[in-house]
């Protein structure tokens, strides 16, 4: 398939309605195939992370391994980027060894560093500021859930986070309607906001009445932990459970990207109950991050 390439995938702003359109139609297919390949072979995805992961450093691993190629594990305790040699040492380093980067860093600054000095592509697998491959996930996830996007309601309730920035960024090329409640102080980024048209709150119920999904994160992200008293008394009454899952509307479904921080942000009886499609969410990580690597290291 002729896919449009921008170099990296950092954020969605080098992204428009048909790249978006496209990886999302090529990682339904290669679900669908259960696709494994030898599109990528003898190529390798270098992981340097800064912070620790579950599905977005065992997908990028998986999906390399079933389109043929290879990916490491850079350990930010070996590599020591911006400490032991700068980013764009790094960087230049990097694109002499492998085909490209995958980074998970606290500075959304250091993933843009990286693209602007390594010629192979740099896939940001999760900054301060945005998280692209999950938002990628979720679009799939409700497409599987509602068939399409257009007009579809969803409430985001909790923190203004890089997964909530990310989610912003690509509703309004798909035409999802965002509504999005925060406590006071902890609002997404506002050109987001208003590029999305969302609707925004400090009222999760008026967030989630009649809402198709609804979508919280943890209240401290990676990095946060030093703030984590001041959020938890800020975001009382933010909490994702059975009750406020009853407001959305009868098919209404419940999204979290995980991990998740139970009795804070959210409850077992959320996550495991019959609205969650939050398992589906994690499983798309894999198909979607098949379908960015295909498009961006092919
Ligand atoms: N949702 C997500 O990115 O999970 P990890 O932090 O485990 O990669
Ligand atoms: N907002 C969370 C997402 C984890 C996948 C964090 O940044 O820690």
């Amino acid at each position: 398939d002729a896919l449009t390439r921008p170099k990296d995938l950092l954020d969605f702003s080098a992204y428009g309605r048909q790249e978006i359109e496209e990886l999302l139609a090529l990682a339904e297919r290669l679900k669908r195939e259960r696709y494994r390949g030898e599109d990528l072979k003898g190529k390798v995805l270098a992981l340097l992370f800064e912070k620790p992961s579950l599905r977005t450093r065992t997908t990028l691993e998986v999906a390399m391994l079933h389109l043929g190629g290879y990916a490491i594990y850079l350990d930010q305790k070996q590599v020591g980027i911006g400490e032991r040699e700068p980013v764009r040492d790094v960087a230049k380093n990097l694109e002499r060894f492998v085909e490209g980067i995958a980074a998970r860093v606290y500075r959304h600054g250091t993933v843009e560093e990286l693209a602007r000095h390594a010629r192979i592509p740099v896939i940001n697998a999760l900054s301060d500021r945005a998280h692209p491959l999950q938002a990628l996930a979720d679009l799939l996830t409700l497409k599987e859930a509602f068939g399409g996007w257009e007009g579809l309601e969803v409430a985001w309730v909790g923190d203004g986070n890089n997964v909530l920035n990310s989610l912003l960024e690509v509703a309004p090329l798909v035409g999802l309607r965002m509504r999005v409640a925060t406590p006071r102080g902890y609002e997404p980024d506002p050109g987001l906001l208003q590029k999305a048209g969302a609707f925004l709150t400090h009222d999760p119920k008026e967030a989630a009445l009649g809402a198709h999904a609804l979508y919280t994160d943890v209240w401290t992200s990676m990095g946060q932990e030093a703030e984590r008293e001041r959020r938890l008394r800020d975001f009382n009454g933010f909490q994702v459970n059975g009750e406020l899952l009853k407001l959305l509307r009868p098919e209404g479904i419940f999204l979290h990207c995980l991990p998740a921080h139970y009795g804070e942000e959210t409850t077992e009886e959320a996550v495991h109950g019959p609205r969650s499609r939050v398992f589906d969410q994690a499983e798309n990580r894999l198909h979607t991050a098949k379908a960015v690597l295909l498009c961006l290291l092919s």
